[in-house]
Order: C-alpha cells, then structure tokens, then sequence
C-alpha cells in the first residue's frame, strides 16, 4: 500500500509558491494492534495553516519541514486493530493532507452518515461554522437592528456569520473581493449590502463607502481580514462598539504591514471610542459545539442557510488551492475530494 503526503518542503518568504510544497510516497505495510487505517475522504484548507508553515511561535506548534501540512480530514476506516472502531465508519480527525493516515484513535471523532452532506462537518457544521456562530454570539454579543461589518463576506466563516446576524435582525454590510462574490452576499446571502474591496482607490474612499450603507456608524466589526479594510473601519466605528478579531488574513504572508496604520493612532481611536477589541481563537471554545450544532443543523436541513463549496479534486492539486484560497481565489468553503 502506498500513502501520498504533501509536505512543508521549506517555509515560505512573503506567499506560498508550489515550491514551499512536495508530494511524496510512503510504502505502507501493516498496522498494529491499537490503530486503524484510514482512507480519507475530505481535506479542509483553511487560512490558518498559512501561519503553521512559519517557525515563529504562535497558539499552535509549527508545521517542520519535512513534515505533512496540517488539516482536518474525514475518512473512513478500511482497516481496524482497535476494538472501539469499525470498517466503514466515518471519523473527523486532523490527519493532515495526506491520502491515508495511521491512528492509534486518539482525538477523533466518529461522524454518523446521514442526509446531510459529510464534508458540511469540516465546513458549515465544522470549525468555520462554529467560529462564525461564536465571534457574533460570544464574543460580538450581537443583538437585534445593531450594525454589522463582516469581511472575507463569502467565505466560509463570513457566509454564515452574515446570515446568522440577519436571523437575529441586524443590518449586516459584507466586504469581499469580487462583485460576483458581493452580488452573491447581497443576492443569495441576504446581507444589506455589500462592497468589493478590489474596486476602492484608497482609504478616504473606503471610509466614505462604509459610512453611506451605516449612516449611523458601526456597532460591530467581525475581522476576518485586517489590512486597508480595517483601517477603513475604524473610524466608522461608534463610540463603544465592539471587534470581534477572528482573522487577519491581508497580513497573514506579511504583505501591507509596514504600511498599516501607526498603532498610536489605532491605540488612541480604541481609547477614545471607548472600543471592546476581542481575539478570539475557536479551539477554546470547544464546550460550545453541542449547541451551535443543535441550533444550525435545523437551519441547513430546511436550507434557511446558503454554503457554497469550493472543490478541488485530488490530494495534488492541495497546493495551488491553498495558494488561491490565500489570494480570494476561492468561492466559497476550500476543501479537497482526496479519495472516494
Ligand atoms: N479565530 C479563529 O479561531 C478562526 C477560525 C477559522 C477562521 N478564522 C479566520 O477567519 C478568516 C476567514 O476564514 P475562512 O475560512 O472563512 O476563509 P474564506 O473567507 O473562505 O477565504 C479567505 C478569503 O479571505 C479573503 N482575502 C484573502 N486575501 C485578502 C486580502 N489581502 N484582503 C482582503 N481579503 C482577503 C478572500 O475573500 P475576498 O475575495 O472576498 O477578498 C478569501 O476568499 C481568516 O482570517 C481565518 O484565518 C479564524
């Protein structure tokens, strides 16, 4: 048996190229007493992985070189030597973008089939789903005709934080990176309206775009992105409003930050607005999975929420959709159909 990984070849400067990245083969022989095989099924690409392939140190550990990327992947078991699991069951487990995976079971999770589509759980239903769900409910405590601003609007996490907030009554302007993508957001996704950032010349621009849809300011800021969409934010900001910082991708690879705005001019604008600023990252917030499921679930089964996917097939081609996902190359959720 032969197992494909794609690993960290080196760490990238500035954007991944295909060259930070390296498909190989392992022989496979047997497995032992304890493990299973897996064949996964599913790989979830996500922003996050971008910071695993820098040494700095950060909330996860790095990414070695050598080593398979990390992901979260469902799979199914084709071979069994742990009583607790059986041939053909489903498990969600971070096996990495690999084509199969030995465990010894430790940390995953058994995914029982049903009518709604499986690799949902690495999206809607899975960690972006929750992130979305817990930034607008936990951290924003967003209520009822407050005012919105989501950015990486389309995306997996904004989709469902936009469409969520407008469940609960809230006038939500989305920022994303195409007018396909905000004819999407404002057409299919319901928000209020929604402004492509790829068309703004500069910051003054951006500034006098927001306030026109929010004439009464914004009470809240869901950050996916940072960079010029944030600097453009902060001033339509109302006096305490809140931020809730999930991402910053424009920054993830470096680019921009020398150009951002003076941190004593942001420190300043949070003092005196009063602002509540809060990081939040979603492996902390574990215990609250049982109830953003039972309160999605019944949305995505009477399809009251849109999620649009994003395939590519085959563990290969893992790479460059990892490269276009960093870029707003991607329409909607990232994944990768490893295997069948
Ligand atoms: N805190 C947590 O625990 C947690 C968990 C999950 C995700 N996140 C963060 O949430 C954010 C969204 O993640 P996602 O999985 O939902 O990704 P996504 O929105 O599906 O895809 C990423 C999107 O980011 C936008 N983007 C990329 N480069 C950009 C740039 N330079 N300026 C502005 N926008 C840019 C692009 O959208 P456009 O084409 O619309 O610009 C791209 O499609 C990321 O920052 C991610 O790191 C945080």
């Amino acid at each position: 048996m032969q197992i494909e990984k794609v690993i960290l070849a080196k760490r990238p400067i500035g954007e991944p190229t295909f060259d930070n990245f390296n498909l190989e083969i392992f022989n496979f022989s047997e497995i032992k007493t304890g493990e299973i095989f897996v064949k996964v099924k599913w790989l979830s690409l996500d922003p996050y992985m971008r910071g695993r392939m820098d040494s700095a140190k950060s909330y996860a550990s790095p990414v070695e070189i050598g080593e398979a990327m990390e992901g979260e992947c469902i799979g199914e078991i084709i071979d069994t030597k742990n009583e607790k699991f059986e041939v053909g069951e489903l498990v969600i487990g971070k096996f990495g973008w690999v084509s199969h995976a030995v465990s010894n079971g430790y940390g995953l999770r058994k995914l029982e089939r049903t009518n709604i589509p499986e690799q949902y759980f690495l999206g809607v239903l899975g960690m972006p789903g929750h992130t979305a769900w817990t930034g607008l409910n936990k951290i924003a405590n967003a209520k009822k005709e407050e005012t919105l601003v989501i950015s990486a609007a389309s995306g997996a996490v904004g989709s469902l934080a936009g469409q969520l907030a407008k469940k609960k009554g809230l006038k939500v302007l989305g920022i994303a990176g195409s007018d396909e993508k905000c004819s999407y957001v404002t057409n299919e996704l319901g928000f209020d309206a929604c402004i492509n950032h790829n068309k703004i010349k500069d910051n003054m621009e951006f500034r006098n775009l927001i306030k026109s849809y929010c004439p009464y300011g914004v009470d809240i800021y869901f950050e996916n992105v940072a960079g010029k969409t944030l600097e453009a934010i902060i001033p339509n900001m109302n006096d305490f409003g809140r931020i809730a910082v999930c991402g910053m991708i424009s920054w993830y690879s470096g680019k921009g930050i020398n150009e951002a705005m003076a941190l004593p001019k942001l420190w300043r604008t949070i003092l005196v607005k009063r602002l509540k600023v809060n990081g939040f990252i979603i492996f902390d917030h574990k215990e609250t999975y049982p109830q953003f499921i039972e309160e999605v679930t019944p949305f995505i089964q009477k399809q009251q929420i849109i999620y649009k996917e994003d395939i590519r097939i085959g563990l290969s081609n893992a790479p460059s959709a990892f490269i276009d996902l960093l870029n707003g190359r991607n329409f909607g959720k990232m994944l990768v159909k490893v295997g069948d």
